[in-house]
């Protein structure tokens, strides 16, 4: 079957359709693997997306090296443009001349795309819903973290003293997390919320500060901040 991409070419509104099946045939399309020796003997630079599933290599960057402005510049919109796709395996490479871009999803072959001053791809194909499986396994994960959080908030065993945050913040009253970052008197400076919960752990509960971060401090965050769900953030409101 053959896969359809359609490319938007921003600056120009230039809409073109390539086929793999074609790309693959006229032999334009560069290398049909993905493994990084595709550039040669090149001096390249792989620079790696935040989900690991998009990288863009750059030709005539040393690894480790820092780009020029521009370039940096050029690759961060790129990996964004990429990042729309989120399921996605994608690989562009980014020539010295910048004259187009080489693509290529989910290890098919490279498509070659002309280079505009805006990053000019949208392929068809992305930008697919979340499945109902998805989110609920996000939502049971999130939920898992904001239970864990709630367990704490209820549990004396943080302080020294047999006093819990409830105690005293009951269902996280007058917790105001959408108040960080903050200043704080009693510290003297600008603080966030995980400042906040060690200065009562130490202070009314008299028990031991927790790494910022330990998955504790992280879980008691978060359920803090659920029950302030819709709430606008409003950094230093007294
Ligand atoms: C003995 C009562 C007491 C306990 C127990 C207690 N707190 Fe507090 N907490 C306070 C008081 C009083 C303040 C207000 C301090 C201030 O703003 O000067 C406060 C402030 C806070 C704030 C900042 C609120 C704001 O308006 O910015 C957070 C967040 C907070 N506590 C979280 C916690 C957590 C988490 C726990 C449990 C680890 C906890 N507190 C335990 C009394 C308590």
């Amino acid at each position: 079957m053959k896969i359809l991409y359609k490319v938007f070419l921003c600056g120009c509104l230039y809409l073109a359709t390539i086929t793999y099946s074609a790309k693959a045939g006229d032999g334009s399309a560069g290398n049909t693997s993905n493994d990084f020796q595709s550039s040669g003997e090149k001096v390249v630079q792989v620079v790696t997306a935040c989900d690991g599933r998009k990288k863009v290599i750059v030709e005539g960057c040393n690894e480790g090296e820092a780009m020029p402005e521009q370039k940096a510049r050029k690759v961060a919109q790129l990996l964004m443009t990429l990042m729309e796709f989120c399921e996605d395996e994608i690989i562009a490479k980014l020539p010295i001349a910048e004259m187009s871009i080489q693509l290529s999803l989910n290890g098919m072959p490279y498509v070659t795309v002309r280079d505009t001053e805006e990053i000019p791809l949208v392929l068809a194909h992305g930008g697919r819903q979340h499945t109902e499986r998805e989110k609920k396994i996000w939502a049971a994960e999130k939920d898992r973290m904001i239970a864990e959080g709630y367990a704490l908030f209820h549990n004396p065993g943080l302080g020294k003293n047999g006093i819990s945050c409830d105690m005293c913040h009951p269902d996280a009253a007058n917790t105001h997390p959408e108040t960080y970052p903050k200043y704080q008197t009693q510290m003297n400076k600008a603080v966030l919320l995980r400042d906040m919960i060690n200065w009562c752990i130490e202070n009314p509960m008299e028990g031991d500060k927790l790494a910022e971060d330990d998955t504790k401090m992280k879980a008691i965050e978060a359920y803090i901040i659920s029950t302030r769900a819709g709430k606008q953030l409003d950094p230093g409101k007294h």
